[in-house]
């Protein structure tokens, strides 16, 4: 590979790159506010700017290109020598951030971005320490520019990387640079807001405290969010992203940088989904009916209590009716695992059980931004997993929730699992599965809830590890965020449960990778063994501070 050498250091790069690309990749940081490796370069913010030094084409001479260079603009090149740090370019960056601060509030105490903030870091690493500026500073306005996103404009530092990102990435084109020189501001055309699938991308995009995330507004100082790398819980679309959450409440969820899959976005459904994670009126006790003399209803009970009726239910129907008079059906809102480890269990006690997938919600069509992003109508994460892991137990014979219903009024017991983000259940479903011992694993209440014989609190996709398939038929293992609220417990670990009270031993503690390994032993699972998309560990943020103790 050709490398060039900044500030001493050799950089490879790889050729078209920019220096300053180059220089990211090798984790070599060189300070920039307009630069976006998802967006045109139009290098109008100059904090990049540094002494380049390039061989001559004719003689192969080494020369000093006369003025300061855009690393961002400028393609690398084999030998080029680049000083982010020479006294010419340190002077640079100086009144670049004097220039960005005349008029800036500084107002970082109550500002959501500090802590996270490019203007805040490079105030720091490469600023002043102190302000020259004596003049009355320009106020502007605080905008509601959208359903999802504020604007404070005197934070805005005019890289327009918004604007660019509404006309390359969304091409809704809804924000504009308003006006010429101090008083320029970003803005929206009168009566069209930033209204669009994609819109609460900006918010990550400012590197300022500029325009800002009305969800996230207040709720939290980013210094105390815990980062755990995820997968997208709601739709098929595999988007990998950052469950940012602290004392087990998520706070925020974020795209994560993956350039095959959904490159520097989410969508606002997506951004937004998780508000069900802590609803009110989750499931969070096991409950069995009859198990009260003095409630003929569901009662709360221990899992040793729910475990012995879930069992003797599915056993009692297959001795009675034989084999084939259960069934389970496996929402595809749970993970590969949770699907293995429930057929197993059901499975194991009636070697023919009806097995399904559940309704998998759909919403109109796919839609393809101009900037190559989509999002996909099917709101479930893995169809296609459950259905992969269910046809290792019942090649061709694995319904649909359509197949399932039809069948449900024959069957003496079924497991019907849910734990989908709002109401998933259809009146002919509820009717046919009043006539059948239901055991439900779910995560909200459903109107299956009140006919159900047991009723176990499973966990949602930030509370457990596992695997989906996404549409784009790609496998991507995720870690669990933090533990189960009160007593749920994720499908898999359930199902683990289950099959230990069967055989009478004790439960054994779920490991994804572990399962994933036994799955991977099944006719055509092999998948699960290397063809699994791993998220990379995220290296804890050290502090350059110190902390006191109060
Ligand atoms: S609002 Fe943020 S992203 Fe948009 S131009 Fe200003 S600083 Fe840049
Ligand atoms: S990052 Fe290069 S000019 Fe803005």
């Amino acid at each position: 590979m050709p490398t060039l050498t900044i500030n001493g250091k050799e950089v490879q790069f790889t050729p078209g790159q920019s220096i300053l690309q180059a220089a990211l990749d090798a984790e070599f940081e060189i300070p920039h506010y307009c630069y976006h490796p998802g967006l045109a370069v139009v290098a109008s913010c100059r904090i990049c700017l540094a002494e380049v030094w390039q061989k001559n084409p004719k003689t192969g001479e080494l020369q000093q290109i006369p003025k300061l260079v855009p690393t961002c603009q400028q393609h690398a090149a084999e030998g080029m020598v680049v000083h982010t740090d020479s006294p010419k370019a340190i002077a640079n960056q100086k009144s670049v951030m004097e220039y960005l601060l005349i008029n800036h509030p500084v107002d970082c105490p109550v500002c959501d971005k500090a802590g996270e903030c490019h203007l805040q870091d490079y105030s720091y690493q490469y600023g002043r320490g102190h302000s020259r500026f004596e003049e009355s500073k320009i106020k502007q306005p605080k905008k509601d520019v959208g359903p999802h996103i504020l604007l404070y404009s005197d934070r805005c530092i005019m890289c327009t990387r918004c604007v660019r990102f509404t006309r390359e990435v969304t091409g809704t084109a809804e924000l504009i640079v308003d006006g010429r020189g101090a008083m320029e501001q970003i803005d929206v055309f009168p009566g069209r807001a930033l209204d669009n699938e994609l819109s609460g991308n900006v918010a990550d995009l400012c590197p300022v405290g500029a325009l800002l995330d009305k969800d996230f507004l207040f709720q939290q100082r980013v210094w105390f969010l815990d980062k755990t790398p995820s997968i997208d819980g709601i739709t098929a679309s595999g988007d990998n992203l950052w469950i940012e959450h602290h004392e087990d409440r998520v706070y925020r969820l974020k795209p994560r940088t993956n350039l095959e899959v959904n490159k520097w976005w989410i969508t606002d459904e997506v951004r937004y989904g998780w508000k069900f994670v802590h609803r009110e009126d989750r499931l969070t006790m096991p409950r069995v009916r009859g198990v009260d003399p003095f409630e003929p209803e569901q009662a709360p009970t221990a899992y040793a209590t729910a475990s012995r009726r879930a069992n003797s239910l599915l056993a009692d129907a297959a001795k009675a009716k034989g084999e084939g008079s259960t069934g389970l059906m496996v929402s595809p809102m749970l993970t590969c695992e949770d699907a293995y480890l429930l057929a197993k269990w059901v499975r194991s006690i009636d070697p023919k059980a009806v097995l399904a997938v559940g309704p998998v919600p759909r919403q109109g069509s796919d839609k393809t931004f101009p900037g190559g992003f989509v999002v996909h109508a099917e709101k479930a994460p893995n169809a296609r997993g459950v259905r992969m892991v269910l046809e290792s137990f019942a090649p061709g014979a694995v319904l649909d929730a359509d197949g399932f219903v039809a069948r449900a009024s024959t069957l003496a017991a079924a497991v019907v699992t849910g734990n989908y983000p709002s109401a998933w259940t259809t009146p002919a479903m509820t009717k046919a599965l009043a006539a059948t011992k239901v055991i439900l694993i779910d995560t909200l209440p459903s109107p299956i809830e009140a006919s159900a014989e047991v009723v176990l609190p499973g966990a949602t996709w930030v509370e457990k590890a596992g695997t989906f398939r996404s549409a784009r038929d790609r496998l991507q293992s995720f870690p669990r965020a933090f533990a189960p609220v009160d007593f749920a417990k994720s499908e898999s670990q359930l199902a683990l449960d289950l099959l230990a009270e069967r055989e009478g031993r004790a439960a054994v503690a779920f490991d994804d990778a572990a399962v994933r390994a036994e799955m991977a032993r099944r006719p055509g699972l092999a998948d699960l063994a290397g063809a699994v998309f791993h998220p990379v560990e995220h290296a804890p943020v050290e502090s350059d501070m110190v902390f006191v103790e109060l």
